[in-house]
């Protein structure tokens, strides 16, 4: 690893300030054993999110961190270790959380409203309120006026965009986000960081997202975990001390985020592990 960049991130890590801890994992064990391999996916994986931040997620492909999400969200059981959501224990599908997927799936047989008002549907939110709550977040979303329609009308970007406002009708205590942006061309991921940035100042919720473009964590993120591979694991989680809104000003052209990027990137040259 380079020697300019090997002490500034992590000399930040050590904050003064008492965060309020929303969602506690502690020592979280995976392994997926198939016929042909067996897979160490998350080894004693700890992690205090605090309260309404926006932590991301970043390491090379199958380091564990979407066997993570998938964990936190009750998708995935792990074999040990604990998980708590506001002090309570998490165990099976939290009501709590809800996950963008990469692939968003919108059900092309309902309009945009009834895509982004199933979560509620699920939890038995009566149908009146249900509508008024999702004609909010799709106006949130800027996409109110396309409510009405199938979502196979409606391009890539605005495809996301009902993802996020279904992820967030239900109001979850935290959202979880597995590159929601990956598939889309640089501008509309562009539009849609600062979307998702605005949102997230707007309404507080916690954020927890995984990606593999390190501008996209560092323009968007409080702290950013770094995983490493075989076995999964989180090393090290970097305080990203930029101002904010960082829409203001070219967050990619300042000092701190050019040191953050290029120790982040020698930590992801340098992850490489066995493939797995
Ligand atoms: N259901 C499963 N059965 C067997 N192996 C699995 C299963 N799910 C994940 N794995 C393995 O666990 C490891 C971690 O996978 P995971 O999808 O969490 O990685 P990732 O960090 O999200 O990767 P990417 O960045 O490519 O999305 C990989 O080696 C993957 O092949
Ligand atoms: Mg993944």
């Amino acid at each position: 690893m380079s020697s300019h960049v090997t002490t500034a991130p992590s000399a930040k890590t050590a904050s003064s300030v008492e965060h309020e801890i929303i969602l506690r994992i502690e020592k979280v064990c995976k392994t997926f054993v198939t016929n042909d391999r067996t897979v160490h996916a998350l080894d004693r994986v700890s992690l205090d999110v605090r309260r309404g931040e926006f932590i991301s997620l970043v390491g090379i492909s199958g380091c564990g961190k979407t066997t993570l999400l998938r964990i936190v969200d009750g998708l995935e059981d792990a074999d040990s270790g604990m998980l708590s959501l506001d002090g309570a224990k998490l165990e099976g599908i939290s009501r709590d959380m809800s996950y963008v997927f990469q692939d968003i799936n919108l059900l092309p047989w309902r309009s945009v409203l009834d895509n982004v008002a199933l979560g509620l549907e699920v939890r038995g939110v009566p149908k009146a309120e249900r509508r008024e709550r999702a004609m909010e977040v799709l106006d949130m979303v800027g996409l109110a006026a396309v409510a009405k329609s199938p979502p196979y009308t409606l391009s890539g970007g605005m495809q996301q965009r009902v993802g996020v406002a279904r992820a967030l009708a239900i109001r979850p205590k935290v959202l979880l986000m597995d590159e929601p942006f990956g598939q889309l061309d640089n501008f509309t991921r562009e539009a849609l960081q600062v979307e998702i940035a605005n949102l997230w100042e707007k309404l507080g919720t916690t954020i927890m997202f995984v990606t593999h473009d390190v501008d996209e964590a560092i323009f968007l993120s409080d702290r950013i975990g770094l995983f490493q591979p075989g076995p999964g694991r989180l090393t090290e989680v970097l305080e990203v001390d930029l101002p904010r809104p960082r829409t203001d000003y070219d967050v990619r052209a300042h000092g701190r985020a050019i040191e953050l990027r290029s120790y982040i990137t020698e930590h992801l040259r340098g992850a490489r592990g066995p493939v797995q």
